[in-house]
């Protein structure tokens, strides 16, 4: 059955969403073992979480986890063109789910809204705008709040702005700048993904073509390892 709170575009979907789940899990040892001590040791018992991120197999697999560990979490989606809409509708069985592929800005408005609304007591961002709306709120959206973490460059800036202006009201974490993440979302995954968006939209074959890429960070470096494996010749311009 679907949480009758929920927004998602077809519950029907719920049983490929849940192949797509399981899928991943395989593929996500780490969370596997802290599921499992979530489980007997319980940490987030009673602790209301509000989750802005990418509504994805991976992210149900999270959302699996804090649950197992007590929480009460609910999810909407960061980036309306990630949104598996057959997901959603298998986490939907279990949670509060506010996630339509293609959802336009006053839905994601409402949807955020509405996570907002279930008073959480952590948030989990991708852009900050969980934070943004419960500060905008006041005391009223920020009572009961211990923090939150956030995910992007983007978010970061936009919280430390707030933070440099004397309204950042509670503490967060900047997920964005641990090694775990630098190394395995920027280098590994975005050095794969950005060349595999630039395939899909051209076709081309790697192999005698000249990459030229702005910026040798982490992600410049993970695209650069990857396009030479592939054949390309690298061109890196770094200031
Ligand atoms: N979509 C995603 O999932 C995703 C993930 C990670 C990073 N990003 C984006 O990729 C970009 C790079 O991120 P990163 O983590 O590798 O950053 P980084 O800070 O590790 O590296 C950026 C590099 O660019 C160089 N640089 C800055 N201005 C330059 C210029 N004008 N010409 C040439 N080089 C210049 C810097 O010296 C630095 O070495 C950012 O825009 C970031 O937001 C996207």
């Amino acid at each position: 059955m679907t949480a009758t709170k929920s927004d998602i575009a077809d519950p029907g979907l719920a049983s490929a969403g849940e192949a797509r789940i399981r899928w991943a899990a395989g593929q996500m040892p780490v969370l596997a073992r802290i599921r499992a001590r979530f489980a007997s040791e319980r940490p987030l018992e009673g602790c209301r979480i509000a989750v802005c991120l990418h509504v994805t197999a991976e992210t149900a697999n999270l959302m699996r986890c804090l649950g197992e560990g007590g929480a009460r979490a609910a999810l909407c989606a960061a980036n309306p063109l990630s949104t598996q809409d057959d997901v959603a509708a298998a986490l939907a069985q279990e949670i509060e789910v506010h996630a339509l592929f293609g959802e336009d800005l006053d839905t994601y408005a409402r949807h955020v809204g509405a996570l907002v609304a279930g008073r959480p007591h952590v948030t989990i961002d991708d852009g900050a705008d969980l934070l943004t709306v419960l500060h905008a709120a006041g005391d009223a959206g920020l009572d009961g709040v211990t923090g939150g973490t956030e995910e992007t460059t983007t978010g970061l800036l936009r919280l430390r702005a707030l933070e440099a202006e004397g309204g950042l009201r509670c503490p967060v974490m900047a997920v964005n700048e641990s090694r775990t993440e630098r190394t395995f979302n920027d280098r590994y995954g975005t050095g794969q993904s950005a060349l595999d968006g630039i395939l899909r939209a051209t076709n081309l074959l790697l192999a005698g073509h000249t990459l030229v890429l702005f910026g040798y960070g982490m992600t410049g470096k993970g695209i650069a390892q990857r396009a030479r494996g592939a054949g390309a010749a690298v061109i890196v311009c770094e200031v």
